[in-house]
């Protein structure tokens, strides 16, 4: 056990880097003793879920979701794209603190010692950039992690034999779809991005992967547009720098932290000229997690592309009026330029989660708004 102990501290000591304050000292040190009291080879009853990238924004209402569901999560995350907000808002909801590592998946000796020290049963794997901007100006840092951390991940799930995987994906894959609402064996078009491509391909080693090692079950998870944040308020999105997706601009935009919200492009061929998406409430994406791996711990062998979206398309220019009704505020937007790459409109049809994972939204698109303001009002208010 001392061995243990003192190999965790060394791990997570080598990934630190040193802190530059007090308070940056303070952090790490909390997340030293946030890691520590838990982590044991030893099988509990409950089922170890590996949660890659679950401090972020839809892994953290995963990890809420895994917790109430009976399941252990354990977090790898680099917090590239997240801060420590979000875990103490989980151990607000759940009264648990998940296992903790930070760090890379792309570090394989990492990565390894994660599943030396857990029996793991199953993987989420969210951790992957996903700026559609950023991707296509520095594409290689896409390939890079998106591609590495899958492939890391798979290969050492294939050795310690833990065969139930969940991976994030996105409606992104169709591109513009000829026919809505779209099915799971639509046709797909050319990645608009290298972010898309990276989700076109992690699909397909999911697919060449599950040819060799039948033993597996996967679902990969076509995320429509999730917005909002938890209920309680305790956590939500947290972009670092200017939003680039609407709700989280709108909501700053609306708290008065940036200029007016541009909603590209009104003249569309929509009825009423803005592009159309289908908004699903980031806790009904989560509980859809959940579900998958209760579906993937009954099944031999699979590998499943799944649609996650509410099956109904809004406007942008209906999301800013819902918000403005709902949360009794006036929105700041004025109608701009098109913007490069986006697609006109996609829904999804999303009756094949219904059929297989006896899932389906249960939030609208108002509670999604509502909770989204709220998310915005309480850490406007921690600040003051
Ligand atoms: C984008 C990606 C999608 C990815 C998702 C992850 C594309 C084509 N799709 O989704 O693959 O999974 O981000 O974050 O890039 N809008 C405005 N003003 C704004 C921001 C957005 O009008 O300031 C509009 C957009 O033009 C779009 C809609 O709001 O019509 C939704 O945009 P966004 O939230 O960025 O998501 P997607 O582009 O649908």
């Amino acid at each position: 056990m001392l061995r243990f102990l003192e190999k965790k501290i060394h791990i997570f000591l080598s990934s630190c880097e040193k802190p530059h304050s007090q308070a940056e000292f303070g952090a790490k040190l909390y997340i030293l003793q946030w890691e520590f009291p838990f982590s044991s080879r030893q099988h509990t009853t409950m089922k170890n879920i590996l949660v890659t990238g679950g401090a972020g924004y839809i892994g953290s209402h995963t990890v809420v979701e895994l917790f109430k569901a009976g399941y252990h999560p354990i977090i790898v995350d680099n917090f590239s794209n997240t801060d420590e907000r979000l875990l103490h808002g989980i151990a607000s909801i759940t009264g648990q603190k998940p296992t903790l590592y930070k760090g890379d998946c792309c570090d394989l000796s990492f990565l390894t010692t994660v599943f030396e020290s857990h029996a793991l049963d199953g993987a989420i794997h969210f951790a992957a950039y996903k700026a559609v901007g950023e991707s296509v100006e520095q594409p290689l840092k896409y390939y890079h992690n998106n591609i590495l951390s899958l492939t890391n991940l798979l290969s050492l799930m294939a050795q310690y034999k833990v065969t139930q995987l969940v991976f994030s994906s996105s409606c992104t894959v169709y591109g513009q779809p000829d026919e809505l609402p779209i099915r799971e064996d639509g046709p797909e078009s050319k990645a608009a991005s290298p972010y898309g491509f990276t989700k076109q391909i992690g699909e397909q080693i999911l697919r060449d992967f599950h040819q060799a090692h039948a033993s597996f079950a996967i679902g990969m998870l076509r995320y429509f547009n999730p917005i909002g944040a938890h209920p309680s308020g305790l956590i939500g999105e947290l972009p670092f720098g200017v939003p680039n997706n609407l709700v989280p601009f709108l909501t700053q935009a609306t708290a008065g932290h940036r200029q007016a919200l541009t909603v590209f492009g009104a003249d569309y061929s929509t009825p009423d000229g803005s592009c159309i998406r289908d908004f699903i409430h980031v806790v009904d994406v989560a509980k859809a997690h959940v579900k998958t791996l209760n579906f993937l711990f009954n099944q031999s062998s699979c590998c499943e592309a799944i649609n996650l979206g509410q099956g109904v398309g809004n406007s942008v220019l209906e999301v800013i009026h819902t918000f403005e009704e709902v949360n009794k505020v006036k929105v700041p937007y004025h109608i701009g330029e098109r913007r490069m790459g986006d697609i006109v409109q996609i829904w999804a049809d999303a009756s094949k989660a219904k059929e297989l994972l006896d899932w389906e939204t249960e939030l609208t698109l108002a509670d999604a708004l509502r909770d989204a303001w709220n998310w915005q009002c309480g850490l406007d208010d921690k600040k003051n």
